[in-house]
C-alpha cells in the first residue's frame, strides 16, 4: 500500500462567511493532504493498484496537482503549469516532458504511452482514482454528522465531481459546481481545461442532485479566493475558489449548511498571489 497519509483533512466551520452568505458554512481543506491537493486520496490507490499489476510505470497528463502528487511520467502543456506544482513533480523526480499544446493535448499523448510503453494512465479516466477520491465525500458526512444540504466545487475536468457523487452514494447533496468562463486560459490554471473529459456524468450528477452549474468570470473567481482568505484565513489556490464563487453567484435558502471544497493549497501557485497584492 503505497500512502503518505492522505484523508482525514479539517473541516473548518467558516463564521464570517456564514454571516455573509447567510447559511452555515463550511471549509473542507483538501490542502492539507501530504502533496496540498485532493488528488492524493485516489493517487494512492491508483498507484497503489498499478504497481499491484505489474505497470512498467504510471503517467499522467496534468495542470500540475495531478503531477504533483502522482510524480511518474508527466506530461503537461508548456508554461502553463503553476512554480510550486513543477517544484513538487521535480523533487519526486518525475520524468516531465511539455507539450506545446492544451490539456487536452497533454491529456492524449498520457493515453498513448499507457497504451505503447505498458504504463498505467493515473488521469481520472482511471476508476482507481474516482474510487480514492470518493473518500472525501464519506469523510465530510463522518465530520458534519449527516449529508450537508449543498456540495460547492471546482469544475474542471469533472472527475472530483465524478467520485464525491460516488461517495455520497444514494443520498446526495444539491452539487454547486463553479466552472471558469475563460475555460482556455483563466488564471486558475489548475482548471485551463476546455474539453472536460467526464462532461456528461457530470451533467447526470447535476440533474440526480438538483444541482446547479456557475458559469464563472475572472473577478468572481478572485473575489472568493480573496475572501477566503481574508475572511476566515485559509489560503487556498485560485481554481479552490470556483465552488464558493459558485455558492457567492447562486441563490440558496437561508440557513442551509453549504461545504465548500477547498482543492488544493494557496502556495502552489506563488505568482498568482500578485493579484492579491492589488
Ligand atoms: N481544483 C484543483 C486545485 C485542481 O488541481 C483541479 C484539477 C480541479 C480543482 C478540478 O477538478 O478536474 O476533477 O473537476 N486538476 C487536474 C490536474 C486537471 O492535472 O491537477 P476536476
Amino acid at each position: 500500500m503505497i500512502t503518505l497519509g492522505e484523508g482525514n483533512t479539517p473541516l473548518l466551520a467558516a463564521p464570517r462567511l456564514s454571516a455573509r452568505f447567510g447559511v452555515e458554512l463550511w471549509l473542507k481543506c483538501e490542502g492539507a493532504n501530504p502533496t496540498g491537493s485532493f488528488k492524493d486520496r485516489g493517487m494512492a490507490v491508483a498507484v497503489t493498484r498499478a504497481l499491484e499489476r505489474g505497470a512498467a510505470g504510471v503517467v499522467c497528463a496534468s495542470t500540475g496537482n495531478t503531477a504533483a502528487s502522482a510524480a511518474a511520467v508527466v506530461i503537461t502543456s508548456r508554461g502553463a503549469v503553476a512554480r510550486g506544482k513543477i517544484a513538487q513533480a521535480r523533487a519526486a523526480g518525475a520524468d516531465i516532458r511539455e507539450v506545446d499544446g492544451t490539456f487536452e493535448d497533454a491529456h492524449r499523448e498520457a493515453r498513448r504511452l499507457a497504451d505503447e510503453e505498458g504504463f498505467v494512465n493515473v488521469n481520472s479516466i482511471n476508476p482507481d482514482r474516482i474510487e480514492g477520491q470518493s473518500s472525501a465525500a464519506r469523510e465530510v458526512v463522518q465530520q458534519l454528522g449527516r449529508v450537508p444540504d449543498l456540495l460547492a466545487l471546482p469544475f474542471g475536468g469533472g472527475g472530483n465531481t465524478v467520485a464525491y457523487a460516488v461517495g455520497f452514494g444514494e443520498r446526495l447533496p444539491r452539487f454547486v459546481l463553479g466552472e471558469a468562463e475563460r475555460r482556455k486560459d483563466t488564471f486558475a490554471s489548475a482548471i485551463r481545461i476546455t474539453e472536460p473529459v467526464h462532461r456528461v456524468e457530470v451533467g447526470g450528477v447535476l440533474q440526480r442532485s438538483g444541482g446547479t452549474l456557475v458559469t464563472l468570470s475572472e473577478e468572481q473567481i478572485e473575489e472568493a479566493w480573496r475572501l477566503v482568505a481574508r475572511e476566515e484565513g485559509v489560503f487556498c489556490e485560485p481554481a479552490s475558489a470556483a465552488g464558493l464563487a459558485a455558492v457567492a453567484a447562486s441563490v440558496t435558502d437561508a440557513g442551509q449548511s453549504v461545504v465548500c471544497v477547498l482543492t488544493g493549497h494557496g502556495l502552489k501557485d506563488p505568482d498568482a498571489t500578485e493579484r492579491l497584492a492589488a
